[in-house]
């Protein structure tokens, strides 16, 4: 019987074929930054300039990225699976959108977007930003910021994540060392209204135990081949 409603949660290993530098590797970005000066509200309060360079840079160094095997196999998944697919991402990159993946929750928001912390206007950015940028919805400067989920803030969009995981009865999770929350927290929530769950991932990840089947190896491989198997209903 094929699973009718699949819930699939990728981090930046799935974009590391494309260019895209993980976190957690060995020559991962928190290995060049500190997490606390870059990505939480209280290093943007103290240095904003910082803040925003750094995510200018990650904006400029995108520009060059296309999506890889990986983010067309689940795209496929989405299109040609009878039941229900859902990808819910940490990535903050625009590759599952630019493979076609529609049905689709970036959880800790999106680079190409800014946030007007005076308004709360969202806006399509592909340039650089700094707090002299005019909000484009209300015109004051000094509130615009990336739309990206920092240490300590709130995941978007958590209520409807929920919902899908208490529906899902095939939970995959790829690309994504597992140790931050809430996203780390998905599989035992998968497990707990019954659902298989699947690890794609380089290597085991921290919560390689919870899963009740993983396959590891670059995303590359593995998810197309995965994504061959559902469609084939093994
Ligand atoms: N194919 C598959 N998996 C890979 C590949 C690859 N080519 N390369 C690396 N990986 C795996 C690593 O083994 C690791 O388990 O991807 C995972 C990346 O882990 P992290 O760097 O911790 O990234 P992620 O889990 O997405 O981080 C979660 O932390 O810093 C915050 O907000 C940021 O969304 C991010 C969150």
């Amino acid at each position: 019987m094929p699973f009718q409603s699949i819930v699939i949660l990728t981090g930046a290993g799935l974009s590391a074929e494309s260019g895209v530098p993980t976190f957690r590797d060995k020559d991962g970005i928190w290995a060049h930054y500190d997490y606390r000066e870059v990505a939480t509200p209280q290093g943007f309060a103290r240095n904003p300039a910082r803040v925003h360079e750094f995510y200018n840079m990650r904006r400029r160094a995108h520009a060059g990225i296309r999506p890889n095997a990986a983010h067309a196999a689940l795209a496929r998944l989405e299109r040609e699976h009878a039941g229900e697919v859902w990808v819910v991402t940490q990535n903050v990159d625009a590759l599952h959108e630019g493979a076609g993946s529609r049905n689709l929750i970036h959880m800790h928001g999106e680079l190409f977007q800014a946030l007007c912390a005076e308004c709360g206007a969202r806006t399509r950015w592909v340039d650089d930003l700094s707090l002299d940028t005019p909000c484009p919805a209300c015109a004051e400067t000094g509130g615009m910021r990336p739309d990206v989920v920092w240490f300590g803030e709130v995941p978007y969009h958590m209520e409807r994540i929920v919902e899908l995981l208490q529906a899902a009865d095939l939970f995959v999770s790829i690309g994504t060392s597992g140790q931050v929350y809430p996203a780390g927290g998905f599989v035992a929530e998968a497990r707990a209204v019954g659902a298989h769950t699947v690890e794609l991932n380089l290597e085991p990840s921290e919560g390689r135990s919870l899963f009740a089947e993983a396959i590891h190896g670059p995303a590359t491989v593995v998810v197309p081949a995965y994504v061959d198997r559902l469609l084939k209903g093994d």
